[in-house]
């Protein structure tokens, strides 16, 4: 194993030791196979490759300072892992054997896990597709089942460190009706030439808006959106963006803390009243939103000036990390010792 770096981790890939696959055919599931190799052996028509026949999660272990490896709300992954999968007809990964590939996975590939305090984690990657042969437009009958891990860094750089955002407005990730909530590849496929702009003019990630109107708030790349005024966590309600585990989680924070929360429609022209805003997702964390800048509009919506981020986005960012490192008591029984 080559000497990482923990305390500056990219958000990328680095190769460890093993990963685990599985193979649906006959209507079943095999059995979890360990691999070494980085690579599959995939059949040139599977429709995987040709309709999108994909799913993937993505969710973190940590390592706490008592030694233990814990993993954060794995369940909620893998129920999403089986909706999503039933969203585009392939067949589903069972919740149980999603565990224990998970496990497996994570054990076999311990030395890998970050060490306290780094602010690094061991970021796992599970993933579905239709490897089966189909030249018309069918689901496969034969699925994929892998799932890797990678030790991995902050996804928006610098720690917790506000960044700007640019609203989108001439693409669209995810139609009102289509696969936004599902967390297939296609989705982020669409997202790319907004991404890429994004990037290209500085600003670290899009915001989407609401396909039918263009008026509502969605999502900021990968990660969902929130914004606090009046002691209130308010987060938008929407039919095409991908049900965030951390969101959930913060809600319940937000609560525990003693604000308000709200899960509504949040219209654009509502972010001139918002006193902090954020970006949050298991890549993600909590990012602080420091700027957001509507290019139709020439308008810019600034939240923390003094380039800190606000109280409350602290606060709700503290609670979730010190629960997720095993620093604080798992009220909220989130939290699985691996190891
Ligand atoms: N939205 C999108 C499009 C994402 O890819 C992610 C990442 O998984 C999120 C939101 C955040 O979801 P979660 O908190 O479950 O990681
Ligand atoms: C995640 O937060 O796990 C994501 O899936 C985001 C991403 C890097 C696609």
């Amino acid at each position: 194993m080559e000497k990482l770096d923990w305390n500056n981790l990219p958000f990328g890939y680095i190769k460890t030791d093993y990963n685990i696959r599985c193979v649906y055919k006959n209507g079943k599931w095999g059995k979890l196979e360990v691999s070494s190799s980085e690579y599959i052996n995939i059949h040139i028509a599977a429709t995987g490759l040709h309709y999108g026949q994909e799913a993937f999660e993505g969710l973190k272990a940590y390592m706490g300072k008592d030694g233990k490896i814990r993993l954060f709300r794995w369940e909620e992954n893998a129920k999403r892992f089986v909706y999503s999968a039933d969203g585009i007809k392939m067949a589903s990964f069972p919740v149980e054997m999603f565990r224990e590939a998970l496990f497996q996975v994570i054990r076999l590939n311990k030395k890998y896990v970050p060490p306290y305090g780094s602010g690094a984690t061991l970021y796992i990657r599970p993933l579905l597709y239709g490897s089966g042969a189909e030249v018309g437009v069918k689901p496969a009958s034969e699925y994929t089942f892998l799932v890797f891990v990678t030790p991995v860094g902050q996804y928006f750089k610098g720690g917790v460190k506000p960044v700007n955002m640019l609203i989108c407005r001439d693409v669209d990730r995810a139609a009102p009706l289509g696969t936004g909530t599902f967390k297939v590849g296609g989705n982020y496929a669409a997202s790319l030439r907004a991404l890429m702009a994004a990037k290209e003019g500085g600003y670290a990630s899009t915001i989407f808006l609401d396909a039918r109107e263009k008026k509502y708030i969605d999502e900021c790349g990968p990660a969902n959106f929130f914004g606090i005024k009046d002691n209130t966590y308010i987060t938008p309600k929407s039919e095409s963006i991908l049900k965030s585990i951390t969101n959930m989680s913060l809600i319940e924070i937000a609560k525990s803390i003693g604000m308000k929360t709200e899960r509504r429609q949040v219209p654009v022209v509502e972010l001139s009243t918002f006193v902090e805003a954020g970006a949050c997702g298991t890549a993600a964390v909590i990012c602080p939103i420091g700027k957001i800048f509507d290019p139709e509009k020439n308008k810019i919506y600034e939240y923390c000036r003094d380039g800190k981020p606000g109280v409350a986005t602290m606060k709700l960012y503290n609670k979730l990390v010190s629960i997720q490192n095993g620093d604080e008591p798992d009220d909220f029984g989130w939290m699985t010792v691996v190891e």
